[in-house]
């Protein structure tokens, strides 16, 4: 149905604060006034929050103070008052035990920042992992008028002639450290190389994911993802945004009417086209939550199944952000997906418009970084959910960046009771492994490693590894960092930590993945495995106090996002029992 803009001028919340002459609006307006603003920038124009996540501590969003200024460039030029808002910064690189046990706290932060305050729009000024689905899900919660500004990805990471991808490159060569094909002299050597501009990381890791999604489901301008964060044309994106968020919220343009389910089908379809992380999953799930759209992992499958991978970026290929947006980014996929009939090409987007509108003209420039389909990375490039008596709640492999070899796999598990048994023993030349085992994590989830850290794609034994062999299959309730690759299965459902069948997984039992028939198999009787669970009992830690007991006590699973209980859903900009 097309968008119905609202009639303009009318009365906008910030009003409540600021339009008026009792002694709680002179409260309001007054102490603004200190910073110099004059009288009639009070006068009903509508007041744009820059929620912004920069910290010195998020070296990836280092770059989005300078970024905001063209925001509000943008602002006052169409008529809007800016004011600018730091925010909860959740970082990546930074934050312990994972910057993901952060992420509801950030977006519990960002919702009631909007609420409580004189916002009548806002620009979510994002870009490490988790700013952007925690400033979308705050956003979406208030559903008051949003647009999302990326800082973009860094340039190209170069270090002897070779592209240095991050992340990526970094789990490669902590492996060749490993297997003796490199020094420690030549990995700080490489540091430098990896990280040469601001910006996030330059491959297709869940920071370029996650802009794209943004992009996919219509919150941020068309070409907006791949951008790199120093080039002019990012600072221009910054500029045009904050145009445009005026004039959405003269049109009463809501994130609710933006995110539809149309729209998550489109990001998700576009996450499979562009060989993207599956931390996308459950910030996209814990999305759909917060706008009360119904989005489960069985849709995750059935819509990626068909859709080839097409963009040629590492982890799963070769080439690095900059280069995407060199062959004209992830406009060019939208209009490939919408050729192919896998696009919903009504759907909404900030613009005002349709999303074909945005993208139907779009023209690829590299048909080797963004290929056509009959060249595809892999054909079937959708995350695979699978299921089974180990993941009755269901579990997730990226196809694009698993081995084929490994696709259908029946080996004898190796199990680490949690991550420091892992890495107790993981190097010990004496621990029972081969390439043909299969390597099981568990107490990696949600509630078992707070935060449900990216530790699943577990570097292999040495030994294994000083043999040449590279990928064996690896099964755990953890994440895996977006920049990361092999044959992975992830967010197995439920965790071990609340007594999942994972819990009860033994060294010496047979496993069997098969990806094509989504199968996850514990190879033991029904009768067994009943017994293992009934004597199961949790060694997990319960916090006493503080965040991470809230956290603990609320947080849900994987299969829905890992939200707290409490969060999910819509309340509205309504400020709750307001005393003026
Ligand atoms: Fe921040 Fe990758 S660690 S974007």
């Amino acid at each position: 149905m097309p968008f119905e803009p609202a009639e303009w001028p009318r009365k906008l919340r910030s009003q409540e604060w600021y339009g008026g002459t009792s002694r709680d609006n002179i409260y309001h307006r007054g102490w603004l006034k200190n910073q110099g603003y004059p009288h009639d920038l009070f006068d009903g124009r509508p007041v744009i929050g820059i929620l912004n996540t920069w910290s010195d501590l998020t070296p990836c969003n280092g770059h989005l103070r300078e970024l905001a200024e063209k925001v509000k460039a943008g602002i006052w030029e169409a008529g809007g008052f800016p004011l600018e808002v730091p925010v909860f910064s959740a970082s990546e690189n930074t934050f312990r035990p994972t910057a993901m046990m952060y992420r509801n706290l950030a977006a519990m932060a960002v919702e009631e920042t909007m609420r409580a305050q004189p916002i009548d729009g806002a620009v979510l000024l994002v870009g490490c992992d988790k700013t952007t689905p925690s400033l979308m899900m705050g956003a979406a919660s208030t559903d008051i008028p949003s647009i999302v500004v990326t800082g973009g990805p860094m340039l190209n990471g170069w270090f002897r002639g070779e592209r240095v991808g991050s992340g990526t490159a970094l789990w490669q060569m902590s492996e060749d450290i490993k297997a003796g094909k490199m020094t420690q002299e030549e990995f700080l050597e490489a540091e430098q190389a990896m990280s040469r501009s601001s910006g996030t990381c330059n491959t297709m890791g869940t920071a370029s994911t996650m802009a794209s999604m943004a992009e996919a489901l219509g919150m941020a301008l068309s070409g907006n993802a791949a951008i790199p964060g120093v080039d002019a044309r990012r600072r221009v994106m910054a500029q045009l945004s904050g145009r445009r968020i005026v004039q959405m919220v003269k049109d009463d343009l809501k994130p609710s009417d933006v995110m539809t389910k149309a729209a998550f089908e489109n990001a998700i379809r576009t996450n499979g086209a562009i060989g993207g992380s599956t931390n996308a999953v459950v910030h996209l799930l814990a999305l759909a939550g917060r706008v009360g759209v119904d989005v489960t992992l069985d849709d995750w499958d059935r819509l990626g199944r068909d859709v080839p991978t097409i963009v040629n970026l590492m982890p799963s290929g070769k080439y690095l952000m900059e280069e995407f947006f060199y062959a004209g980014g992830l406009p060019v996929v939208l209009k490939r997906l919408g050729e192919a009939g896998m696009l919903n090409k009504d759907a909404l987007t900030v613009s005002g418009g349709p999303v074909w509108d945005e993208v139907k003209d779009a023209v690829n420039w590299n048909e080797d970084v963004i290929r056509p389909a009959d060249r595809a990375l892999t054909a079937s490039g959708g995350i695979a959910v699978l299921r089974g008596n180990l993941a009755p709640d269901g579990a997730v492999l990226k196809p694009s960046a698993a081995s084929e070899h490994l696709m259908k796999h029946r080996g004898r598990a190796v199990v680490f009771e949690d991550i420091d048994d892992y890495k107790a023993r993981i190097g010990d030349d004496d621990l029972d492994i081969d390439e043909t085992c299969v390597m099981v994590l568990k107490n990696c989830g949600p509630k078992g490693y707070p935060g449900m850290s990216e530790v699943g794609n577990m570097g292999l034994p040495p030994k294994v590894l000083k043999k040449g062999i590279t990928d064996m299959v690896r099964i755990s309730d953890a994440r895996m960092s977006g920049t990361a690759y092999g044959t992975v299965v992830l967010h197995t459902a439920p965790e071990a930590a609340v007594g999942g069948p994972l819990a009860v997984v033994r060294s010496g039992d047979m496993i069997e993945l098969d990806v094509p028939a989504r199968r996850l198999h514990l190879d033991i009787s029904d009768e067994e495995l009943a017994q293992r669970l009934a004597a199961w009992s949790s060694s997990v830690d319960v916090p006493s106090g503080g965040y991470a007991k809230l956290f603990h006590d609320h947080v849900e699973g994987a299969d829905t996002g890992a939200d707290f209980d409490f969060l999910r859903g819509c309340r509205g900009s309504e400020v709750p029992r307001d005393s003026h």
